[in-house]
């Protein structure tokens, strides 16, 4: 058994335990249930692999049990559905299948439904009565959520007399955007954070340990589905379906409507988009269903989703905001950046409140001023963008904005700009923004990943003199932290727990947190594979550092001349003193299911972020390029995917997979059809 085995089991148990804790505890959750799949059965592989690793309370044991929910396994796999991007795409659905049935026959009459944007589960009644209510979880088995959907008020308990010996019912568990926002205005008065969407808040109310709290939510529920019925009568239509749940009590949304052909399909589609803001509820989207359940059985299955469905997912949205200010934060390494300080407003899925403008010259060219009205996205579906102001709405006589000449600490240094360079710096050495900013980045997630170093509590630490660089993290004095207000025992235990957890986080992180010019997170893992503990990049010149495959001479220069300086050497040997791990790299055990293939990722995927999805294919042997050519495998489509980058796969042919399906191909290495 290898060293680096041992070393990622503990890393996938820790991983998980701090996904449980965000998904269970803190109702927060960071990664998709499809992401959390994949790291517990790449725990269960390795448990498989080593036995001695197994250990009884394995994550791998008891996710899913006790504690957290029983597993439950779908006798009928809850699919995801097949995705049209635009109409175009929907025509070309709609060619494929009536080539696929016969040309002549005729596709329609089509059930057109709203796509809503919460989360899927299926109830099962027997002779009447509620039995269980599962989550989908990973399509084949999900998770006994039903003590907790037994408190929403629109899912019955129990069924008319006469209803099937055995019903099973599967809709979308959603918050109203009316309760979403009046949760969040209860929160910001009382000073907590904002919950980031309804979708997330409903997921996280749904899988709460005290049904309680779920019921406090809420929660609403439409069917859109029927499962296995046994005892009842027989259909011959989607659409009748819906009359017989109805019928029974079951909330079926109004807006369902059953249209002959595909340019009706497309008119509901487009309306649906224009009125998407006029439901209470949020959708992402639109489905059609083929209505003739006997073609749908013709059709029949791929491996993840129907040929008889298609949803047209909607583009992303824009919306107008005040533009409040215009400040500059200050980077660890002095960068200053502007950032458009706006009147919160839900967009693209979550409320934005905060957007990067780059630089002056960007401020200037999109001619934003504080005081505008602007137009704001998120560009790739993620990151918060100000597209623009609406002129027609500007306040008379209102004024440019002009990069400020000083840093706003107390040294105010000159912010410069040099020639050639879009960046301002504050180039004080001990520029306090710097200082905060490094500290903060150390503590980052990509870093040192330690909770509880927001820009807020670092700034108050050093502003009270209780932290005044990276090393004084682990020399704190938690007595004193306990004397500041807002800092109680449990944020205070968690904060030591996760400070003390960051020591182990590896050579690679460590790097990455020493904040060295030009040193980024791919170099950091370079360096730190290739010396495998910092002593011996320390004892490294500039040659020997270049001589790294992907380091090139002036990281090599950088990472020389950091480690030559005494501050830098001071800070170093303190961290050694408090119990760093010098040593890595995290070597990671993972099967190299992707050897020699190229997977491109375009928009935004629930479970991986952007450099996380990098990551997971170069960790298993394969290229992750930023566009693509003939010699990619196969294109991963996230949410507002690249609209040049969907046209030219098709073009040369390359397979366009969703989300399940690249977590199999990592799986399998594999396409599955
Ligand atoms: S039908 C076999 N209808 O979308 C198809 N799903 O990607 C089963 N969803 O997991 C799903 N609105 O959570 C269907 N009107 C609707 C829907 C809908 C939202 C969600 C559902 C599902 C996901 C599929």
């Amino acid at each position: 058994m290898s060293d680096d085995a041992v070393t990622r089991v503990e890393e996938l148990r820790a991983l998980i335990a701090h996904h449980n804790e965000r998904y269970f505890a803190l109702d927060s959750p960071e990664i998709s249930d499809a992401g959390f799949d994949v790291l517990l059965s790449e725990l269960a592989a390795l448990e498989d692999k080593y036995p001695n690793l197994a250990a009884t309370d394995s994550p791998t044991k008891t996710v899913g049990a006790g504690a957290t929910f029983a597993p439950v396994q779908h006798d009928v796999p809850m699919m995801s559905l097949d995705k049209a991007f635009s109409t175009d795409e929907f025509d070309q659905w709609h060619t494929r299948l009536s080539r696929r049935i016969g040309e002549d026959a005729e596709l329609g009459p089509f059930v057109c439904e709203l796509k809503f944007d919460g989360l899927a589960i299926s109830v099962r009644y027997e002779n009447g009565i509620l039995v269980r209510a599962a989550t989908r979880g990973n399509g084949t088995v999900g998770e006994d959520v039903t003590a907790n959907v037994v408190t929403i008020l629109d899912v019955p308990k129990t069924l008319p007399a006469g209803a099937p010996a055995l019903l099973e019912v599967r809709g979308e568990v959603f918050m109203a955007v009316s309760d979403f926002t009046m949760l969040n205005q209860a929160r910001q008065a009382s000073g907590q954070a904002l919950y980031a969407n309804p979708r997330n808040t409903a997921a996280g109310s749904l899988r709460q340990k005290d049904p309680a709290i779920t019921a406090s939510r809420n929660l609403k529920w439409f069917t859109y589905q029927m499962g296995q019925i046994e005892g009842g009568p027989a259909f011959t239509h989607h659409s009748e379906t819906f009359d017989f749940l109805a019928e029974l009590g079951f909330p079926v949304n109004d807006q369902v409507k059953v249209v002959d052909n595909a340019d009706a399909v497309k008119a509901y589609f487009t309306a649906a988009e224009n009125h998407r803001h006029q439901f209470n509820y949020e959708i992402d989207g639109a489905v059609a269903k083929i209505d003739s359940l006997a073609r749908q059985r013709d059709l029949g299955v791929t491996s993840h989703h129907p040929r008889w469905a298609i949803a047209f997912k909607f583009p992303p949205e824009e919306k107008t905001t005040a533009l409040l200010d215009i400040a500059v934060s200050i980077g660890s390494k002095g960068k200053a950046t502007p950032f458009a300080v706006l009147d919160p407003v839900f967009v693209g899925g979550s409320t934005v409140q905060m957007a990067t403008l780059h630089n002056e010259d960007q401020v200037a060219v999109k001619d934003v001023r504080p005081g505008d009205t602007v137009w704001v996205r998120k560009a790739g579906d993620v990151i918060p963008e100000v597209v623009g102001p609406v002129l027609s709405e500007r306040p008379k006589g209102l004024q440019p904005w002009r990069f400020p000449e000083r840093c706003d600490c107390p040294n105010r240094h000159r912010l410069t700009r040099a020639d050639g360079d879009a960046a301002h710096y504050c180039l004080h050495p001990v520029c306090p923004r710097q200082r905060d900013g490094w500290i903060e980045h150390f503590a980052g997630r990509s870093a040192m990943d330690i909770e509880g170093f927001g820009e807020r509590t670092v700034r108050l630490f050093t502003q009270v003199g209780l932290l005044s660089d990276i090393a004084g993290i682990y020399e704190l004095d938690f007595v004193r932290v306990r004397e500041i207000e807002g800092f109680g025992e449990t944020s205070v235990r968690k904060m030591h727990a996760s400070i003390e957890a960051s020591k182990d986080r590896g050579l690679g992180a460590l790097l990455i947190g020493l904040n060295v010019r030009h040193l980024g997170d791919n170099g950091s893992k370079l360096l730190a594979k290739s010396f495998g503990h910092l002593d011996r990049i320390l004892e490294a010149d500039a040659e020997t550092l270049g001589a790294v495959d992907g380091v090139g001479p002036v990281i090599a220069e950088s990472v020389a001349r950091y480690f030559a300086n005494e501050t830098n050497q001071g800070i170093v040997e303190r961290l050694r003193s408090a119990g760093v791990d010098f040593a890595g790299p995290e070597v990671i055990d993972v099967p190299q299911t992707l050897e020699g293939l190229t997977v491109v990722v375009s928009g935004s995927l629930v479970g991986f972020s952007r450099d996380g999805a990098k990551e997971a294919i170069t960790s298993r042997g394969g290229k992750s390029p930023g566009s693509v050519s003939k010699k990619t495998f196969a294109l991963v489509l996230g949410d507002s995917p690249g609209v040049s980058k969907i046209a030219k796969a098709e073009d040369l042919g390359v397979p366009v997979i969703d989300e399940t399906s690249f977590i199999q191909l990592m799986h399998t290495g594999r396409l599955l059809t």
